[in-house]
Protein backbone atom coordinates (compact mmCIF):
# COMPACT_ATOMS: atom_id res chain seq x y z
CA UNK A 1 0.00 0.00 0.00
CA UNK A 2 3.04 2.35 0.21
CA UNK A 3 4.50 3.48 -2.50
CA UNK A 4 7.70 5.04 -3.09
CA UNK A 5 9.54 7.64 -5.61
CA UNK A 6 13.37 7.64 -5.41
CA UNK A 7 16.56 9.00 -6.46
CA UNK A 8 19.58 7.58 -7.20
CA UNK A 9 23.30 8.33 -6.67
CA UNK A 10 22.45 11.47 -4.42
CA UNK A 11 24.76 9.93 -1.35
CA UNK A 12 27.92 10.98 -3.40
CA UNK A 13 27.23 14.08 -5.25
CA UNK A 14 27.39 17.55 -3.14
CA UNK A 15 23.88 18.96 -2.08
CA UNK A 16 21.86 20.34 -4.80
CA UNK A 17 18.94 22.86 -4.36
CA UNK A 18 16.91 22.62 -7.50
CA UNK A 19 15.02 19.46 -6.60
CA UNK A 20 15.00 16.65 -9.13
CA UNK A 21 10.83 16.21 -9.00
CA UNK A 22 8.53 18.84 -8.42
CA UNK A 23 4.94 18.51 -8.47
CA UNK A 24 2.99 21.14 -7.96
CA UNK A 25 -0.83 21.54 -7.58
CA UNK A 26 -1.28 17.92 -9.90
CA UNK A 27 -5.08 17.62 -10.57
CA UNK A 28 -6.13 14.36 -12.64
CA UNK A 29 -9.62 14.00 -13.39
CA UNK A 30 -11.37 11.43 -15.34
CA UNK A 31 -14.14 12.22 -17.79
CA UNK A 32 -17.02 11.26 -16.80
CA UNK A 33 -20.91 11.29 -18.54
CA UNK A 34 -21.74 13.59 -15.82
CA UNK A 35 -18.07 15.55 -16.37
CA UNK A 36 -14.86 15.41 -14.76
CA UNK A 37 -14.26 13.34 -11.55
CA UNK A 38 -10.70 14.43 -9.98
CA UNK A 39 -8.82 11.34 -8.94
CA UNK A 40 -5.95 13.27 -7.42
CA UNK A 41 -6.31 16.39 -6.20
CA UNK A 42 -3.95 19.56 -5.55
CA UNK A 43 -0.94 17.40 -5.06
CA UNK A 44 2.54 19.06 -3.95
CA UNK A 45 5.62 17.71 -3.32
CA UNK A 46 9.12 18.41 -4.16
CA UNK A 47 11.94 15.54 -4.22
CA UNK A 48 15.49 16.76 -4.14
CA UNK A 49 18.89 14.20 -5.29
CA UNK A 50 19.36 11.65 -2.69
CA UNK A 51 15.77 11.73 -1.01
CA UNK A 52 13.31 8.84 -0.92
CA UNK A 53 9.50 9.82 -0.52
CA UNK A 54 7.14 7.63 0.47
CA UNK A 55 3.58 8.28 -0.60
CA UNK A 56 0.76 5.50 1.68
CA UNK A 57 -2.67 5.75 1.26
CA UNK A 58 -5.45 3.58 1.35
CA UNK A 59 -6.57 1.28 -2.03
CA UNK A 60 -8.13 3.61 -4.57
CA UNK A 61 -6.71 6.98 -3.42
CA UNK A 62 -4.56 7.74 -6.20
CA UNK A 63 -0.99 6.37 -5.68
CA UNK A 64 -0.39 4.80 -9.16
CA UNK A 65 -2.68 7.60 -10.67
CA UNK A 66 -0.12 9.83 -9.47
CA UNK A 67 2.96 7.67 -11.08
CA UNK A 68 1.42 7.69 -14.05
CA UNK A 69 1.02 10.91 -14.30
CA UNK A 70 4.57 11.83 -13.48
CA UNK A 71 5.29 8.90 -16.21
CA UNK A 72 3.03 10.56 -18.71
CA UNK A 73 1.41 6.98 -19.19
CA UNK A 74 -2.16 7.83 -18.03
CA UNK A 75 -4.57 5.91 -19.94
CA UNK A 76 -5.69 8.27 -22.68
CA UNK A 77 -8.22 9.89 -23.53
CA UNK A 78 -10.32 10.04 -20.27
CA UNK A 79 -7.67 10.09 -17.68
CA UNK A 80 -5.51 13.56 -18.09
CA UNK A 81 -3.88 16.26 -15.99
CA UNK A 82 -6.24 18.58 -15.57
CA UNK A 83 -3.97 21.28 -13.36
CA UNK A 84 -0.63 21.59 -12.11
CA UNK A 85 2.92 20.70 -13.00
CA UNK A 86 5.10 18.08 -13.29
CA UNK A 87 8.44 19.69 -13.35
CA UNK A 88 11.68 16.96 -14.14
CA UNK A 89 14.68 19.80 -13.04
CA UNK A 90 13.78 22.25 -14.90
CA UNK A 91 11.34 20.63 -17.73
CA UNK A 92 8.12 20.31 -17.74
CA UNK A 93 6.18 17.28 -18.39
CA UNK A 94 3.20 18.12 -18.86
CA UNK A 95 4.09 20.34 -21.52
CA UNK A 96 6.12 17.60 -23.38
CA UNK A 97 4.96 16.14 -26.46
CA UNK A 98 4.97 12.79 -26.65
CA UNK A 99 8.41 12.12 -28.60
CA UNK A 100 10.24 14.06 -26.06
CA UNK A 101 8.42 12.42 -23.26
CA UNK A 102 8.97 9.02 -24.68
CA UNK A 103 12.97 9.74 -23.91
CA UNK A 104 12.66 11.05 -20.52
CA UNK A 105 10.51 7.84 -19.74
CA UNK A 106 14.00 5.07 -18.73
CA UNK A 107 16.31 7.89 -18.90
CA UNK A 108 15.51 9.93 -16.67
CA UNK A 109 12.82 8.54 -14.97
CA UNK A 110 11.91 5.04 -14.77
CA UNK A 111 8.97 2.73 -13.13
CA UNK A 112 8.79 -0.21 -11.46
CA UNK A 113 5.30 -0.83 -11.97
CA UNK A 114 2.75 -3.25 -9.42
CA UNK A 115 1.79 -6.04 -12.28
CA UNK A 116 5.25 -7.43 -13.43
CA UNK A 117 3.94 -9.79 -15.54
CA UNK A 118 2.10 -7.08 -17.90
CA UNK A 119 5.53 -5.39 -17.89
CA UNK A 120 7.41 -8.18 -19.28
CA UNK A 121 7.82 -9.69 -22.56
CA UNK A 122 6.85 -13.28 -23.03
CA UNK A 123 9.00 -13.95 -25.90
CA UNK A 124 11.80 -12.54 -25.14
CA UNK A 125 14.44 -13.81 -22.42
CA UNK A 126 14.94 -11.81 -19.44
CA UNK A 127 18.53 -11.34 -20.51
CA UNK A 128 17.93 -10.23 -24.26
CA UNK A 129 14.74 -8.12 -22.70
CA UNK A 130 17.26 -6.11 -20.39
CA UNK A 131 19.84 -6.04 -22.86
CA UNK A 132 17.69 -4.62 -25.55
CA UNK A 133 15.96 -1.87 -22.34
CA UNK A 134 19.34 -1.08 -21.74
CA UNK A 135 20.58 -0.19 -25.50
CA UNK A 136 17.32 1.56 -26.13
CA UNK A 137 18.65 4.57 -23.53
CA UNK A 138 22.72 3.66 -23.56
CA UNK A 139 24.68 3.39 -26.76
CA UNK A 140 26.36 0.65 -25.60
CA UNK A 141 27.37 -2.29 -27.42
CA UNK A 142 25.93 -5.98 -27.26
CA UNK A 143 28.32 -7.17 -24.75
CA UNK A 144 28.38 -4.09 -22.83
CA UNK A 145 24.53 -4.10 -22.66
CA UNK A 146 24.55 -7.89 -21.64
CA UNK A 147 26.98 -7.49 -18.75
CA UNK A 148 25.56 -4.51 -17.66
CA UNK A 149 21.96 -6.43 -17.69
CA UNK A 150 23.63 -9.20 -15.43
CA UNK A 151 25.16 -6.45 -13.23
CA UNK A 152 21.21 -5.28 -12.54
CA UNK A 153 20.71 -9.29 -12.11
CA UNK A 154 22.97 -9.18 -9.72
CA UNK A 155 22.57 -6.16 -7.96
CA UNK A 156 19.12 -7.05 -7.32
CA UNK A 157 19.85 -10.29 -5.83
CA UNK A 158 17.74 -12.65 -7.88
CA UNK A 159 19.55 -16.25 -7.72
CA UNK A 160 21.36 -17.51 -10.07
CA UNK A 161 21.67 -14.05 -12.56
CA UNK A 162 23.57 -16.16 -15.27
CA UNK A 163 20.50 -18.91 -15.23
CA UNK A 164 17.72 -16.03 -15.24
CA UNK A 165 19.17 -13.98 -17.82
CA UNK A 166 18.40 -17.18 -20.78
CA UNK A 167 14.86 -17.99 -19.10
CA UNK A 168 11.59 -16.83 -20.41
CA UNK A 169 9.56 -14.72 -17.95
CA UNK A 170 6.90 -17.39 -17.14
CA UNK A 171 9.42 -19.61 -16.30
CA UNK A 172 10.33 -17.70 -13.10
CA UNK A 173 7.90 -16.83 -10.00
CA UNK A 174 5.91 -13.70 -9.57
CA UNK A 175 9.07 -12.14 -7.22
CA UNK A 176 11.76 -13.33 -9.49
CA UNK A 177 9.74 -11.37 -11.94
CA UNK A 178 9.35 -8.34 -10.20
CA UNK A 179 12.91 -8.81 -9.18
CA UNK A 180 14.12 -8.47 -12.87
CA UNK A 181 11.45 -5.40 -13.10
CA UNK A 182 13.53 -3.77 -10.46
CA UNK A 183 16.92 -4.64 -12.20
CA UNK A 184 15.92 -3.17 -15.39
CA UNK A 185 14.66 0.08 -13.69
CA UNK A 186 18.13 0.57 -12.16
CA UNK A 187 19.92 -0.85 -15.50
CA UNK A 188 18.20 2.62 -16.73
CA UNK A 189 20.36 4.68 -14.28
CA UNK A 190 17.29 7.22 -13.97
CA UNK A 191 17.32 10.29 -12.13
CA UNK A 192 13.66 9.14 -10.59
CA UNK A 193 12.96 5.86 -10.07
CA UNK A 194 9.32 4.85 -9.02
CA UNK A 195 8.23 1.79 -7.34
CA UNK A 196 4.63 1.33 -7.74
CA UNK A 197 3.94 -1.22 -4.46
CA UNK A 198 7.41 -2.70 -5.53
CA UNK A 199 6.38 -5.80 -3.36
CA UNK A 200 3.01 -7.24 -3.77
CA UNK A 201 4.84 -9.74 -5.87
CA UNK A 202 7.71 -10.72 -3.89
CA UNK A 203 5.92 -13.60 -1.16
CA UNK A 204 7.15 -15.99 -3.78
CA UNK A 205 10.67 -15.26 -4.48
N1 LIG B 1 -8.17 4.02 -16.24
C1 LIG B 1 -8.93 4.58 -15.28
N2 LIG B 1 -10.08 5.21 -15.59
C2 LIG B 1 -10.86 5.76 -14.63
N3 LIG B 1 -10.57 5.76 -13.34
C3 LIG B 1 -9.43 5.15 -12.96
C4 LIG B 1 -8.55 4.53 -13.90
N4 LIG B 1 -7.50 3.99 -13.21
C5 LIG B 1 -7.74 4.26 -11.92
N5 LIG B 1 -8.89 4.95 -11.75
C6 LIG B 1 -9.46 5.45 -10.47
O1 LIG B 1 -8.52 6.37 -9.92
C7 LIG B 1 -8.57 6.28 -8.51
C8 LIG B 1 -7.15 6.11 -8.00
O2 LIG B 1 -6.66 4.84 -8.41
P1 LIG B 1 -5.17 4.37 -8.16
O3 LIG B 1 -4.25 5.45 -8.50
O4 LIG B 1 -5.01 3.08 -8.88
O5 LIG B 1 -5.18 4.13 -6.58
P2 LIG B 1 -4.03 3.47 -5.68
O6 LIG B 1 -2.86 3.18 -6.55
O7 LIG B 1 -3.76 4.49 -4.63
O8 LIG B 1 -4.67 2.23 -5.11
C9 LIG B 1 -9.49 5.13 -8.16
O9 LIG B 1 -10.72 5.69 -7.82
C10 LIG B 1 -9.60 4.35 -9.45
O10 LIG B 1 -10.83 3.71 -9.55
MG1 LIG C 1 -1.89 1.38 -7.02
Amino acid sequence: MTQTLQTLSGAELAPDTTPVLTVQGLTVSVRTESGLRPLVEDLSFTLHRGETLAIAGESGSGKSITSLAIMGLLPPPAVRVTAGRISLGATDLTALPESALRRVRGDRVAMIFQEPMTSLNPVLTVGMQLAEAIRAHQDVSRTEARSRALQALTAVRLSQPERRMLQFPHELSGGMRQRVMIAMALAMRPEVLIADEPTTAQRSS
